[in-house]
């Protein structure tokens, strides 16, 4: 859906661009964006190339590096979480002092830093712990793509199994070069819990025993009893504090209950020498209405919530990143002021404040301006915003999407105020050029109504007096963007073709 990208046929190879590879300014222009791969080099090999590169790679580069924009991107500050970051650093502390945290529940719109907050103090914890040698560790978990009881508990008993064989092979190595030092004369049984060298060769192979035993789970194909036996096994394998952080954790309640939250909080009840303390992160903030209230309960001991940002904050977010992202100059002061302000209007969501920045600046790219301006901003605010709609369009279920296509036929053929009969009647004919289930009128208007609550289409109920209510329906996104989606649904397959039916209803 990109009008910028030019595919490589519609650019000619001219001899002029061919004589720019070779321009000695166009080499010193590209050796400053070269990070990693020498790009003279590869120009020079490729003497037979078109050229596609050439007018991008002649702009001076906005930015310096790019990466720092990414949603990928952990960074080392975030300005305006203090207090949440805090709190969190003084519930988890009781884990380095060998005790076990209050489970917490992390609350807050969609962008409000939680994830980011929720590894920055994971991060420090485990450093911390390793620094002071005291065993505590954090698990992370992301529950949108980890969504069911088995897959969490195996990935925890795996994470645990790989650190308990980590730990004995250090402590096997440990063993065995003391055991050749007293061999060797240089060291004695003295102040060592071994009363023989036997007594160490035992203790070794012991451990080689436990590390033989520890089975990694498969992904699949256990009972879920057997793969809770595993974790908790391995988790209480040595004194340990675990914090598991389940980040979306609304996700794995929607798509497999609560089981996994109700075992995991009862454990601690039963582990001998370690202990372990939740997390949870959630942007639904109704997610703990479908939970076990003893679930509950023991979820949100504490509970956090992140606010949305407003502009100011959302400015400072976009200025630190902007510092590093940009190169010196290349913003004009009022794009992020535009981006705070657009992404304070989205109930103060940073990750869109940073997409809307980055693809400013690479729209200012592409265009070969020097600068990023306030309409490269405007710009990418609407391409943010089509890229949504496409993307809420192609994943429609293909019943909606033939309604859609219904309404689209409608309005290309001038039909305005359509009605719900009119798009009944398209519908059906497509369905039936198409071979599709038909529905009911009654399930349309349905679907009409779906695809309303996406913003997709507008209906308004509007009253015809005596002839009573109906409802009047007209397309709320970009004509041609959308028929285009639908056109690349192989399943709706011919459906392009269907066409002439609604010209010859309407031309007579
Ligand atoms: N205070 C901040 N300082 C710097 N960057 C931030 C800050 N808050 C959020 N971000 C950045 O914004 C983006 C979104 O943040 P994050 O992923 O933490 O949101 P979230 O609250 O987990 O959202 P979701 O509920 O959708 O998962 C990330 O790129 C993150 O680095
Ligand atoms: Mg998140």
């Amino acid at each position: 859906m990109d009008s910028n990208d030019t595919p490589p046929d519609d650019r000619p190879a001219s001899d002029s661009e061919e004589d720019n590879l070779h321009d000695a300014s166009a080499r010193d222009r590209t050796a400053d964006i070269s990070h990693d791969v020498d790009i003279n080099d590869v120009l020079d090999d490729e003497e037979e190339n078109q050229g596609l590169f050439d007018d991008l790679l002649s702009g001076e580069p906005i930015f310096e590096n790019k990466e720092v924009l990414r949603p990928s991107y952990t960074p080392r500050e975030l300005p305006h979480r203090n207090e949440q970051i805090n709190r969190m650093a003084t519930i988890l502390v009781s884990a380095l002092r060998g005790d076990t945290p209050s489970n917490i529940l992390i609350y807050g719109k969609t962008g409000t830093g939680k994830t980011a907050s929720a590894k920055f103090v994971s991060n420090e914890l485990e450093s911390t712990s390793q620094r002071y040698d005291v065993p505590c560790e954090v698990e992370y978990i992301n529950c949108e793509v980890t969504d069911t009881q088995y897959r969490v508990l195996a990935q925890l008993a795996n994470k645990f199994i790989e650190k308990n064989r980590a730990v004995i092979t250090k402590r096997v190595d440990d063993l065995t070069d003391r055991r050749s030092a007293i061999t060797d004369g240089d060291a004695t049984l003295d102040m060592s819990p071994f009363d023989s060298t036997a007594a160490i060769d035992d203790r070794i192979e012991t451990l080689k025993t436990d590390r033989e035993a520890m089975d990694s789970v498969p992904m699949t194909g256990w009972p879920t009893d057997r793969v809770y036996s595993s974790f908790f096994e391995a988790v209480d394998y040595h004194e340990r504090v675990a914090v598991i952080m389940l980040d979306e954790i609304d996700k794995l309640v929607e798509k497999s209950g609560d089981d996994t939250l109700y075992n995991l909080s009862r454990m601690n009840s039963e582990l001998e020498n370690s202990r372990i303390s939740i997390m949870g992160i959630s942007n639904d903030l109704k997610f703990t209405d479908f939970l076990d209230p003893r679930v509950k309960s023991s979820l949100g001991e504490e509970e956090i919530v992140f606010p949305p940002y407003d502009a100011n904050q959302l400015r400072d977010i976009l200025q630190h990143r902007a510092d590093v992202a940009f190169k010196h100059g290349a913003l004009t002061e009022d794009v992020i002021p535009l981006c705070a302000a657009f992404a304070a209007q989205e109930h103060g969501d940073a990750r869109r404040a940073l997409d809307l920045l980055r693809t400013a600046g690479e729209l200012a790219e592409r265009g070969q301006a020097d600068t990023v301006e306030e309409g490269h901003v405007r710009q990418a605010q609407d391409k943010i915003e089509l890229d949504r709609v496409v993307e809420v369009v192609r994943t429609l279920p293909t019943q909606s999407k033939i309604v859609l296509f219904a309404i689209i036929l409608l309005e290309k053929n001038g039909v305005h105020n359509i009605n719900t009969g009119e798009v009944f009647n398209i519908y059906k004919h497509l369905c039936e050029e198409i071979d599709a289930d038909v529905l009911t009128q009654r399930r349309v208007t349905d679907l009409i109504s779906e695809l309303d609550m996406l913003g997709i289409v507008n209906a308004v109920v509007v009253s015809k007096g005596r002839y009573g209510r109906t409802k009047e329906i007209s397309l709320s996104v970009p004509v041609d963007e959308t028929e285009a989606v639908l056109l690349s649904d192989s399943r709706l397959g011919d459906i392009e073709n269907a066409q002439p039916f609604v010209q010859a209803r309407f031309d007579n």
